[in-house]
């Protein structure tokens, strides 16, 4: 597994694998890899000649300094992990590399960016589209990985790939869960054991509104009581949003959900200083 740190020797490499007739697969990460990443890493393995995994911890994503200084990394032991998926290469470039003094050019999408995770996070789709399209014009894969945990991430991408016409293909993999339910992410680590123990709350207000949905709910603010009423007994639990809304537009559903419309129910829960977020997709 070849690691490489600079955009020049990256361009390089995917042009030389493009000459040859591969076809290559990215999947992009800011490390600390779990069993979600690995399942995007899996399903790129099993798709594609090549697979590039890109680890890379953003700054324009994080509009907290705080935030940004604590987030996990643990890049040898990313490493070890993706040897064992047999990843061809690791691009894992510094700061300066991605943006060097002067940089300040930047891919925004609107629209979707404006609720939800954007609202409670400003600049924050700005960061991902921006390091996203730096990526893909580096890399240049044929296919790009992505978790439906990032449910929004997913719109605003497909999006910005949509409008910008970047000559690749987007595919989403399903979130991976904890036997418990709590989706795996990177920042669960920073959880204590009654936090931990708590955040299955999450899933827990997901499924109420899930089995609501399947007994036919089908008015937008119910499914969002549901979900609150649930988040509501977990004293450890401060609600940040709770949405039911039109899954390709993320527009809140108001009143009733028309008959061959799915659902997105999302929800961001605070425990302490950890913001953790997770949704169900539901079919019509
Ligand atoms: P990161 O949080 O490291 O996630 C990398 C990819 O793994 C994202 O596509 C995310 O949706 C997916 N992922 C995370 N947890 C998952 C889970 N439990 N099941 C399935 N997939 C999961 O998302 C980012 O990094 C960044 O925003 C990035 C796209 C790399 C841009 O900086």
């Amino acid at each position: 597994m070849d690691i490489i740190k600079t955009v020049q020797e990256m361009v390089q490499r995917s042009a030389e694998w493009r000459k040859n007739g591969k076809t290559l697969g990215l999947v992009p990460t800011m490390g600390y890899l779990h069993e979600g990443h690995l399942a995007l890493v899996r399903q790129a393995r099993a798709e594609n000649d090549i697979v590039i995994v890109s680890i890379f911890v953003n700054p324009l994503q994080f509009n907290q300094q705080e935030d940004l200084t604590r987030y996990p990394r643990n890049v040898e032991r990313d490493l070890a992990m993706l040897e064992a998926e047999y990843v061809n290469l690791v691009f894992n470039p510094g700061v300066e590399e991605m943006y060097p003094a002067g940089f300040s050019a930047a891919v925004e999408v609107s629209g979707l960016t404006e609720m939800l995770e954007g609202a409670a996070r400003h600049g924050h789709f700005r960061g991902v589209t921006t390091v996203v399209t730096k990526l893909f014009n580096i890399i240049n894969p044929q296919v790009a990985y992505f978790g439906q945990k990032d449910a929004q991430q997913v719109a605003v991408i497909r999006k910005m790939v949509r409008d910008l016409n970047f000559p690749l293909k987007i595919t989403v993999c399903p979130t991976r869960r904890e036997p418990d339910g709590l989706a795996m992410s990177s920042r669960n680590v920073y959880l204590n054991p009654e936090e931990r123990a708590a955040a299955t709350v999450l899933y827990r207000a997901l499924s109420a509104a899930k089995t609501a949905w399947e007994s036919g709910e089908r008015e937008g603010a119910r499914l969002r009581n549901v979900m609150e009423q649930t988040l509501a007994i977990e004293p450890r639990a401060q609600a940040d949003y709770v949405s039911a809304a039109q899954p390709d537009t993320l527009q809140e559903y108001l009143g009733t959900i028309e008959a061959g419309q799915g659902v997105l129910l999302s929800l961001a829960v605070r425990f302490g200083p950890t913001r953790l977020i997770d949704n169900f997709l539901l079919k019509a």
